[in-house]
């Protein structure tokens, strides 16, 4: 029987390519979403309201899989108290609600995948590759990915199967961060930010999907695993590479750190710092990166 696959979040960024991908690979795609949308061919649409404490129980019901992606943008306001609870509250409350519901039905799953982000081993540039092994931080985005990880151990108290995908910056067509910084290189304003060290662990979105599929399909895939490329790109050159695809060397001198954190505050964090990752797990379980090189990545995305 045709095997059906949850998605909280599914109309956003990633889980309209994952969408594609699991049907494409024979599942059928049910999607949690806050607004109305009519059902396609291929894909169901369930309601939800966090504030309200609502879910269409069917969803749950039905699902064989979930994976969790929902939340609020954490680049898309400045970082208030307000907003900071927002940003976590839209991780974690989902992931309460479903509970809930499998608890009450006495309802099991084949695995529940959550989205987490590298942000888990903090903001800051050093040396240390951070391997899932490392410890989470203690500055907002680490407690971020720490809280909506733990919340997932309620799912795993019930004997599911629970992953967390610690993702890096994500690369797609005119989609996440690329979506912004693509029209500056394009035309010919691009440069480096701050001291252009920081390291910036990234991956192109047909890899994460892949590696969202198989998170699916093998049984073995458990707990946390870091989803970047484990290579030594910093901001300085990731943004060479993007001038690069785009004909020119950067001519601009480098944005100066103190501008980034008047506009940003402490969101200047997502830019100004970051992290090496290693890979290494999810490769050893069995997933090989269809673009593990920037610049054929970038190509991809922009040509
Ligand atoms: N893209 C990246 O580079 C990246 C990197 C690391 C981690 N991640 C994580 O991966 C997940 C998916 O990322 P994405 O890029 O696909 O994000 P996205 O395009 O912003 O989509 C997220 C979806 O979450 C839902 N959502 C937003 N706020 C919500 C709220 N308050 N309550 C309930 N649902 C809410 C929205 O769906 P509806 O409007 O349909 O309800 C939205 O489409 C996120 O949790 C993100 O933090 C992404």
């Amino acid at each position: 029987m045709t095997k059906n696959i949850l998605l909280t979040g599914g109309s956003g960024f990633i889980g309209t390519k994952l969408s594609a991908l699991l049907i494409a690979n024979g599942y059928s795609v049910s999607i949690l979403t806050r607004s109305e949308r009519k059902a396609t061919n291929d894909i169901t649409y369930y309601k939800w309201s966090l504030e309200n404490n609502y879910i269409d129980e069917v969803s749950v019901l039905k699902a064989d899989y979930i994976i969790h992606l929902a939340g609020e943008n954490i680049a898309e306001k400045k970082w208030s108290d307000k907003r900071k609870k927002e940003i976590i509250d839209s991780r974690e409350k989902p992931i309460e609600l479903i509970y809930a519901v499998l608890k009450k039905n006495n309802k099991t799953l084949d695995a529940f995948i959550s989205a987490s982000a590298v942000g888990i081993y903090g903001a800051f540039t050093s040396e240390t590759i951070c391997t899932e092994e490392t410890p989470a931080a203690n500055d907002f985005l680490g407690e971020t990915c720490q809280k909506w990880e733990a919340a997932t151990n309620c799912i795993e108290s019930l004997g599911i199967r629970t992953v967390k995908i610690r993702t890096g910056l994500v690369l797609g067509k005119n989609e996440g961060f690329l979506k912004k910084l693509a029209p500056i290189f394009k035309y010919g304003f691009g440069s480096i930010i701050g001291i252009g060290k920081q390291y910036m662990p990234w991956i192109h979105i047909d890899d994460l999907c892949t590696i969202y599929l198989q998170a699916i399909i093998n049984p073995n895939i458990k707990g946390a695993y870091n989803a970047a490329v484990s290579d030594d790109t910093t901001n300085a050159i990731f943004s060479k590479a993007l001038a690069n695809v785009y004909g020119y060397s950067i001519w601009l001198p480098r944005v100066p750190s103190f501008v980034i954190k008047l506009i940003m505050g402490e969101m200047s964090k997502i830019v100004l710092t970051g992290q090496r990752v290693s890979s290494q797990k999810i490769e050893n379980a069995g997933f090989k990166f269809e673009y593990p090189n920037l610049e054929p990545a970038l190509i991809n995305c922009l040509k």
